[in-house]
């Protein structure tokens, strides 16, 4: 069987992916409303004959691309919706809707998906096993994965291995993040809230403050990854948000305080909570408050399977040999690919994509954001050589 060139096949398709891309783009749409976007890309998969069902978490869509030649199920998924972002770019596709932008690059995650489906359909007397394009409505904290999971996409067929990327402005154009282990991490909110004794503002001993509860809460849990976490490992605590209290004299009754956790290792995971609860807790009663602890959103840690991240850098290797591949990166940002990532194997890789002399290098979720377009082709083939060798 010969080895496609899909870096050429990419680059020969370049431009039905940026103008997918720049469409997508003008016409941005929030997690689970992504009909427009969802319509085109159904339309896509159905005009290579792919078996496609739709409404899938909503506004999923998943397709079945099956090879000529007996072989495993892959699972490759892309992430579609955009962000409740003004869009500040000036570029000549700008968002045309106010107020809505794809800051995070899941327009591009989007063109090259269906760019991937293209080359591998194209492909498909040499293909072995199945595909399963898995295209993901509401990532960004509305929780699509999971509802896709819960709908059964890692059912019928079963795929063996999952693949996923992000293009990835902290990196110029030629890099590459391919890494074992845990990418991207654990995260969860929490919200607090501290009850004490409101009263006068001048007679504080009556009063139970809960405004110095807070500010006392938050010093100490900077103990937690200092004094807690074992030094060679990682870990955020971060309190983003604090209100309490309206006017000059009163001490107010309650004070609201709310942020994030971040891990990679579940061991650290349990030790960080438990010492935060410990530490609100305790500091909270000795400053005559009564804590109300309360963790949401939680989406685990990215962990890449090594023997996948081996055959994603062979991918590499191939379809991209000039590439600087830097094979230990990790951030604390977090991903809900995790959810089908932890029942099924698999990797998730970084496209480098920014190009700091065109000023394309502003960083996700920035109103400013945008990556140099060279990345498509080059991400569509990586992704298309990686399934080539999952499939094996
Ligand atoms: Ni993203």
């Amino acid at each position: 069987m010969t080895n496609p060139d899909f870096l050429s096949a990419a680059q020969d398709l370049f431009p039905y992916t940026r103008d997918l891309r720049r469409d997508f783009h003008m016409h941005p749409e929030l997690g689970f409303r992504e009909v427009r976007t969802a319509g085109i890309v159904a339309r896509e998969l159905r005009a290579l004959g792919l078996e496609v069902s739709t409404g899938v978490a909503e506004t999923g869509v998943v397709a079945l691309l099956e090879g000529a030649h007996p072989g495993p199920t892959v699972l490759v998924r892309f992430d579609m919706d955009a962000l409740p972002v003004t869009e500040e770019t000036g570029a000549p596709y700008a968002s045309q809707t106010e107020g809505l932008m794809h800051a995070c690059g899941h327009d591009g995650h989007t063109a090259i998906g269906l760019t991937v489906a293209r080359m591998l359909h194209a492909r498909r007397a040499d293909l072995r096993g199945t595909v399963k394009f898995v295209f993901q409505p509401a990532e960004e904290g509305l929780g699509g994965a999971a509802r896709m999971v819960a709908e059964g996409v890692l059912e019928n067929p079963r795929p063996r291995h999952t693949l996923a990327l992000h293009l990835w402005n902290s990196a110029p154009l030629g890099w590459l993040g391919v890494a074992p282990g845990p990418v991207m991490a654990a995260a969860e909110f929490f919200r607090l809230r501290l009850r004490g004794r409101g009263g006068h503002g001048a007679i504080p001993d009556a009063a139970a403050d809960p405004i110095v509860a807070a500010a006392q809460v938050v010093s100490a849990l900077q103990s937690v990854v200092s004094r807690n976490v074992p030094p060679r490992e990682t870990a955020v605590v971060s309190v983003t948000h604090i209100r309490a209290g309206e006017t000059f004299n009163v001490i107010p009754p309650d004070a609201l305080l709310e942020g994030t956790i971040r891990t990679f290792q579940p061991e650290v995971r349990e030790t960080v909570l438990r010492r935060f609860r410990e530490v609100v807790e305790g500091v909270s009663a000795a400053m005559g408050c009564r804590a109300e602890i309360e963790f949401m959103d939680y989406t685990p840690a990215v962990v890449n399977d090594p023997a996948v991240t081996a055959l994603v850098r062979q991918a590499a290797a191939k379809v991209l040999p000039e590439s600087h591949v830097e094979s230990e990166y990790a951030t604390m940002g977090s991903e809900d690919m995790a959810f089908m990532m932890q029942e099924v194997p698999g990797c998730y890789f970084f496209v480098g994509s920014a190009n700091p002399e065109k000023g394309l290098d502003a960083p996700h979720h920035h109103p400013r954001f945008d990556f140099d377009e060279r990345v498509l082709p080059r991400a569509a083939a990586l992704m298309a050589q990686a399934v080539w060798e999952v499939v094996g």
